[in-house]
């Protein structure tokens, strides 16, 4: 059975949802542990309400990213994770992070990469004026929100959006498209070939939601 540790930072709906997706479909899958940057975030409550390990590790109690990241790499390889999913982790992860698991380190952004890489891209695609937003599932690679595309679904900018709204409709479409993204993975029907990712057997990894 494989094994999966998620990082994150908050909230933890993307987390939630790729549990009870694996519930619901009944995937042969260990969630081995969640693991937090600080003991507030909220997911871990969850993670201990499904009784899913729930670690902290506090990154303010490390002087460098370099230290940070060694203990997180220490943890993830004792849980013995076959997949590293990032869920809302917010810290930037050390080239010797992502070397690490490279391959089987997944991220997703709140946006349609290659637009606007980085934070707050709900503000930034309504200052734009695109007409058209969403999300991307991604392998992580040494580039900030750069790595071979899994999948990805767009959502319609309506015209009396907030950046509230956005997110909240941007929010639902990641839901639906995470854990389909992480089942293909467990199920080893992703390659990576140059900086794309093929699917095989092949199906759209494009979503449109209206
Ligand atoms: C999600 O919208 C995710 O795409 C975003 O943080 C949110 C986490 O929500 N991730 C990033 O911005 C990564 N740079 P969640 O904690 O409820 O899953």
């Amino acid at each position: 059975m494989l094994s999966i540790v998620t990082l994150i930072s908050g909230r933890g709906s993307n987390f939630e949802a790729i549990v009870k997706t694996a519930q619901k479909e009944a995937w042969p899958v260990i969630f081995s542990g969640v693991i937090a940057n600080h003991s507030a975030a909220k997911g871990l409550d969850f993670a201990r309400s499904e009784g899913i390990p729930a670690f902290t590790v506090e990154h303010r109690a490390h002087a460098t990213r370099e230290s940070f990241d060694e203990v997180l790499i220490h943890k993830i390889d004792q849980l013995g994770a076959d997949l590293v999913v990032l869920a809302g982790f917010m810290r930037i992860l050390t080239p010797q992070f992502i070397r690490h698991f490279e391959g089987r380190l997944i991220n997703i952004h709140p946006a349609l990469l290659p637009q606007f890489p980085g934070l707050h891209t709900h503000e930034r695609a309504l200052e734009a004026g695109v007409k058209t937003h969403g999300a991307t599932v991604h392998f992580v690679t040494e580039g900030v929100d750069e790595g071979p595309i899994i999948c990805q679904a767009s959502v319609p900018v309506l015209a009396d959006d907030s950046a509230d709204t956005l997110a909240a409709r941007v929010l639902s479409a990641e839901h639906q498209i995470y854990p389909r993204a992480v089942k293909w993975f467990l199920d080893g029907r992703l390659r990576i070939e140059g900086n794309q990712v093929k699917l095989s057997p092949p199906e759209p990894q494009f979503f449109k939601y209206e």
